[in-house]
């Protein structure tokens, strides 16, 4: 099975941190970043992994991956030029993904739940996209989705007032072989970006977006506050797993 992570943008919330490297390359507990969204797509079954990165740091990211060997898998390293936003670099993979069906993961999401076994029913289904939800105090810091039971009926980027407490987190499925004519047909937002809730939303509309919802903890790291979050929580489930 086939997945995509996305670490382009230019994480500039995190500045200086990111003045001389990538922020998907940044220490987050254990691990780099970027190392977390790879252990979930190989937990899901994932084999070949295609990565979006900047121009800037892609050596490092390469010198720090190699093939995927260590992980059990292989990469394809690809370049987005401009931070255009995140259905931009998903947009560069249609090739790779050549009209199957995937998961895509953004680079600053970690995921406490498991995804076993997901992936292989989504594939073997006949839905076109599904998006995972975590239920959280700030949703307006999401993107936000209004449901009827497990149908997503729309999405609301960082809304000011949010019509659920349900974010949108960065890990979606797709069809392959509609998502990408999806995103040909989009046009930048009022930020500049291609936006993956549009897309989402394209979905929404037909009736064919379907939600799972979280149980564990979830967090983005592209700010402060979320990346020392993320930090904390990862170091609170490894102590109390070793004390269990
Ligand atoms: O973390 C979940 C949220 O991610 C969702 O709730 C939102 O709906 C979604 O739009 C996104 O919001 P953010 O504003 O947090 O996205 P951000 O610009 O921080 O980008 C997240 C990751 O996406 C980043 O770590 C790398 C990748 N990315 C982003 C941009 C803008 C790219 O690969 N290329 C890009 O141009």
């Amino acid at each position: 099975m086939k997945g995509v992570i996305l670490a382009g943008g230019t994480g500039s919330r995190l500045m200086p941190l990111t003045k001389v490297t990538n922020k998907h390359l940044l220490p987050v507990y254990k691990k780099p970043m970027i190392y977390y969204p790879i252990e979930k797509l190989v937990e899901m079954g994932v084999s070949e992994i295609f990565l979006v990165c900047g121009k800037e740091h892609v050596g490092d990211f390469v010198k720090l991956l190699g093939s995927g060997k260590e992980f059990g898998v292989n990469f394809t390293y690809e370049i987005q030029e401009t931070a255009s936003g995140i259905a931009d670099a998903l947009r560069l993979a249609e090739d790779f993904v050549d009209g199957e069906k995937f998961a895509v993961i953004l680079g600053d999401n970690i995921f406490e739940d498991s995804f076993k076994g997901e992936l292989e029913k989504f594939c073997n289904g006949k839905e076109e996209a599904r998006i995972f939800l975590k239920e959280v105090p700030d949703a307006h810091r999401f993107g936000v989705a209004e449901l009827n039971g497990d149908i997503v009926l729309g999405i609301e980027e960082k809304p000011a007032k949010p019509k659920s407490s349900f974010a949108v987190t960065g890990l979606y499925m797709y069809d392959g072989s509609k998502v990408f004519d999806v995103i040909a047909g989009l046009k930048p937002s009022k930020r500049g970006e291609y936006e993956i809730t549009d897309v989402n939303n394209y979905f929404a509309k037909k009736g064919t977006l379907k939600a799972t919802f979280l149980k564990g903890f979830w967090s983005d790291a592209g700010t402060f506050a979320s990346y020392f979050r993320a930090t904390r929580l990862l170091m609170e489930k490894d102590q109390s797993d070793c004390s269990a």
